[in-house]
């Protein structure tokens, strides 16, 4: 038998948990232990500190539902969301690079076509959004499928609304033959993180901004090439600097322009003043 000392129980632990049967399991849970061990050595943990760890992370799964992901916004606060997708998704430098997918994505958006309105009723200045789909050597990809979502200027996405009947600011949108791509939706604002639960506890024991800079989401997942999980931002929007997900990237800044009533980029006109915002994503081909 042997006994566990203070000194021999990491190894004893790792020893315990290289035996799952799955050889991945096993390297992730011995390094996890490893880690786990010596951040409590390096930190000299108290009883009550532990103890206060584990009611924040049973409060963090008690305010998780099929809607609300405590965990996942805990991950994107610290960086480490953004930094799984950074490792995996090393693309080339002269590819639209890719950033969170966040909690606020709804599967099956309808379809709509260029530059039709996927805001209906919504208010909010008018903004186009419009550019081409192109690879890596400049050839335009068609029938390129973008699924775009973005939250109402109070900062609300569908998911958070009770009672929401139909797709609110959320489309998919196909490329034209020539790559070309318009949606037509409201001008975003900067919007915070969700705070009444324990990541805002947390935060707000910090001097950090719980804020996002206003961004539309982006999904665009063409057959053969790598799929792009990607956001774009407002140039000159608050807290760009200090996107409390690090999920900003100077590439993917662009300037919303001012128009006057007028024509619009997909042949329309609008009778009011209007934003316009030209976009032209690069994606990688799958290798
Ligand atoms: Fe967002």
């Amino acid at each position: 038998m042997q006994l566990v000392t203070e000194d021999n129980i990491t190894e004893l632990a790792v020893e315990r948990w290289a035996t799952a049967r799955d050889p991945r399991l096993s390297e992730l849970m011995t390094a996890l232990v490893r880690h786990l061990h010596e951040f409590a050595r390096e930190v000299r943990l108290t009883e009550a500190e532990w103890m206060a760890a584990m009611q924040w992370l049973t409060r963090a799964g008690q305010i998780s539902d099929d809607k609300r992901e405590e965990f996942i916004l805990a991950s994107d606060v610290l960086g480490l969301s953004m930094l799984v997708v950074q490792m995996n998704h090393r693309l080339d430098p002269a590819a639209t690079p890719a950033t969170v997918l966040g909690p606020f994505h709804i599967e099956g958006s309808p379809e709509l076509g260029y530059g039709e309105d996927m805001s209906d009723g919504v208010p909010g200045t008018p903004l186009y959004l419009s550019g081409t789909v192109r690879d890596l050597d400049g050839n335009p990809v068609a029938g390129g499928v973008l699924d775009v979502w973005q939250a109402d200027t109070e900062g609300a996405y569908e998911s958070q609304l009770p009672d929401v009947d139909e797709a609110r600011l959320r489309a998919k949108y196909t490329t034209r033959q020539d790559g070309g791509y318009c949606v037509r939706t409201i001008a975003p604002k900067g919007y915070t993180i969700p705070m009444d639960g324990p990541v805002g506890d947390l935060v707000e024991r910090t001097a950090i901004s719980h804020f996002r800079p206003a961004h539309v989401h982006f999904l665009i997942n063409v057959p053969g090439h790598e799929p792009l999980i990607t956001h774009l931002f407002q140039e000159g929007a608050e807290y760009l600097d200090s996107d409390v997900v690090f999920g900003t990237k100077e590439e993917l800044v662009v300037r919303f322009e001012q128009r006057e009533p007028g024509a619009t980029p997909e042949g329309g006109t609008s009778a009011t003043p209007w934003v316009e915002g030209r976009y032209d994503f690069v994606l990688q081909r799958r290798s």
